[in-house]
């Protein structure tokens, strides 16, 4: 089984097919938190959606070699990481995320995307991951922001919401930002070192 350390408690693990009974139950405890912004956060309601959800992660790891990721804190399912289909010509692709409710405000979805942000720019050699949040979904905008990526304006109408045309924000990280941050974090651990 796939499963990467994040430290205190929490790891990433590939959804796979026998988790979707826990996948369900998390979604359903976190439908008003996740439909917010999320239509699957409202419309999985069964153990066959959330199977079909996990398989289109397994079928795109096939396919693109990134995987869906959910993260578990304690040995808990809280939140993951999905990525859409890679654009090959361009290298690029874009990437979703969510937490439960009662797991926020404790840089956890920070930590997992940038041990993902690694995978996407170091392992595959991707060069432009696009990150897209409903302009009203300002926890979401700060994450992208805090992780370096850069706002390249907003889309309108780009997005089918609860039955509504909702504009995005978008954001993208190149790899050369991505390779300019971690060039920074060394940066910054060498002089603390010497202080
Ligand atoms: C979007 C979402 C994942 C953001 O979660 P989050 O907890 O705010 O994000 P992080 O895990 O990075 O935590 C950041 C928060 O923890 C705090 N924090 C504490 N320790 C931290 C650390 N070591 N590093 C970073 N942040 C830390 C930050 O100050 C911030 O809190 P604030 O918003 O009160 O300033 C979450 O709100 C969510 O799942 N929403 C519903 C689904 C959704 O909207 N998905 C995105 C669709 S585009």
């Amino acid at each position: 089984m796939f499963k990467h350390d994040l430290g205190d408690g929490a790891d990433l693990r590939f959804l796979e097919f026998r988790h979707a009974p826990e996948f369900l139950a998390f979604v359903l405890a976190n439908k008003d938190h996740l439909g917010v912004w999320l239509e699957w956060g409202q419309t999985i309601q069964t153990l066959e959606q959330a199977q079909d959800f996990i398989k289109r992660g397994i079928t795109r790891y096939a396919e693109d070699g990134l995987p869906w990721v959910g993260i578990w804190l304690e040995g808990r399912l809280v939140g993951g990481i999905l990525f859409f289909p890679v654009d090959r010509q361009a290298k690029s692709t874009m990437v979703g995320y969510w937490l439960g409710a009662d797991v926020g405000g404790r840089g956890l979805m920070s930590k997992a995307l940038l041990a993902m942000l690694g995978f996407v720019f170091d392992d595959l050699g991707l060069n432009r991951l696009e990150l897209q949040a409903h302009v009203e979904n300002h926890k979401s905008r700060a994450l992208a922001q805090r992780l370096g990526f850069q706002f390249e304006g907003v889309l309108r109408e780009v997005w089918m919401l609860h039955a509504k045309q909702v504009d995005h924000a978008a954001y993208a990280m190149l790899r050369s930002d991505w390779t300019a941050l971690q060039d920074q974090a060394q940066a910054r651990a060498e002089a603390e070192l010497l202080t």
